[in-house]
């Protein structure tokens, strides 16, 4: 029997003293069942973690795409560890940025100079910045999510605190559809188009040389937010996947197995703009630590099979939670997309249940059932076929409470805590 005593007396204190008590929105207890689920993590080994009541579950949130490999890896330790008895950030550079950076010069296919930040946050904007700089031109087309800077959130939904003037530079673009981008590259002087190249089940046949082709058509430059797809999809990220060479990439998450650290990357004449005036400059930017993660990070990316196994158990995954879709009659109310190696579910209200009482359901019974997820999965090469086997159980599990509340068209007995609520919301029907 599970119990989160101890996550829940954390809760309390943190929420006196830090909003959400999580420092970042997605990890928030507002996205778990209150009362029902863990706050606080005690440590992780592998694909597991545990929580600060001794619970244990499979992690398949991986710390939101970091952890690529595993928590507690011995490479990564001992890499670390080497470095921890020399110098964290110091007063000059570390041999380490020399070799990461010719490392990632490798690997990344657009790569011909990098520069080191330390959220991806901060890689997209230095992008951005080095595009403007480079075209003389202001407004950017984005699509997807570029993270929390102003140039990006103020385009979103959550723009509170953006001033207008800045808003206005960024425009949307719609994933997949070439009439839409080429319409806005028409209709402003564009200095950089910004994508997400994975989205949804992926670009369509041909998408990303089209968007490549036509932001060069318009003098724009092309920059690939690889901060998701980087490391995860496969070492070159999206690029190297499907042979499409943007001018400028940024990466994050993936780099480094948990250690801060992001990069962005691209032509030598847009980065070597940072030697004349373009300000892309952080203090803990050369910290060793996670350069040193980074290497151990990569060099175990870069075994051979790594991705296909990660494929692998990605296809029984997404396979598995497409039949039992079918099985349990869900199709109006639960929907899988994704690529295998990283794929998630939507959810949908139906009758008087809104999509926050069937994500609810879900997410109560995966955590009953030892899986931490939150809706979409990361994979790490800890996880086993073993593993996802278990996910499907607990998701077979889910479904089929799903399945009983659609039919009485109630949660009222079924979720025995409290319901998700997250804080940026769809509209509830
Ligand atoms: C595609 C993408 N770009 C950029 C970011 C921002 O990265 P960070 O949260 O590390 O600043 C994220 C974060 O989720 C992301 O998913």
């Amino acid at each position: 029997m599970q119990s989160f005593v101890n996550s829940e007396k954390l809760l309390e204190r943190e929420l006196k003293v830090s909003p959400l008590a999580a420092q970042t929105f997605s990890k928030s207890y507002r996205y778990f069942c209150k009362g029902l689920a863990p706050s606080y993590m005690d440590h992780g080994e592998g694909c597991y973690i545990y929580d600060v009541d001794g619970n244990k579950f499979i992690d398949y949130m991986c710390a939101l795409g970091p952890v690529t490999v595993g928590y507690n890896d011995p490479q990564v330790n001992e890499a670390v560890i080497r470095q921890v008895g020399r110098f964290a950030s110091g007063s000059l550079q570390s041999e380490l940025e020399v070799e990461l950076a010719e490392k990632l010069c490798e690997i990344i296919p657009c790569a011909e100079m990098v520069r080191f930040v330390k959220n991806g946050s901060d890689a997209t904007t230095a992008a951005i910045r080095l595009a403007r700089a480079y075209t003389g031109r202001d407004v950017v087309l984005m699509c997807g999510y570029h993270g929390m800077h102003d140039w990006s959130i103020g385009a979103s939904a959550n723009h509170k605190g953006v001033p207008e003037a800045v808003r206005k530079l960024t425009i949307n673009f719609a994933y997949n559809d070439l009439a839409d981008l080429e319409k806005k590259l028409q209709d402003h002087e564009v200095a950089a188009v910004i994508l997400e190249p994975i989205q949804s089940n992926g670009p369509k046949e041909g998408y990303l040389n089209e968007v490549k082709e036509l932001a060069h058509r318009y003098g724009a430059v092309l920059i690939f937010d690889e901060v998701v797809s980087g490391f995860r999809y496969a070492l070159g990220g999206a690029s190297e996947v499907f042979g499409v060479t943007p001018d400028l990439a940024s990466f994050g998450k993936g780099m480094a197995n948990g250690y801060a650290i992001s990069a962005v990357a691209g032509k030598k004449e847009l980065l070597k703009q940072i030697e004349d005036g373009v300000f892309v400059s952080m203090t803990f930017g050369g910290d060793s630590i996670s350069m040193a993660a980074s290497l151990a990070t990569i060099k175990k990316l870069e075994k051979p099979g790594f991705y296909d196994r990660l494929r692998e158990i990605g296809e029984i995954q997404k396979n598995g939670v497409s039949d039992l879709i079918r099985k349990y009659r869900l199709e109006d109310v639960v929907s899988i997309s994704g690529m295998p190696i990283h794929a998630g579910l939507s959810f949908e209200g139906h009758g008087s249940l809104n999509y926050l009482d069937v994500q609810s359901v879900y997410s109560q019974t995966m955590i009953q059932n030892g899986v931490l997820i939150f809706a979409f999965y990361n994979l790490s090469g800890s996880h086993s076929k073993e593993d996802a086997q278990q996910y499907l159980d607990a998701t077979d599990q889910a479904f089929s409470l799903i399945r009983k509340a659609v039919d009485r068209d109630s949660v009222d007995g079924i979720l025995l805590g409290g319901k998700v609520d997250p804080v940026f919301k769809r509209n509830i029907k």
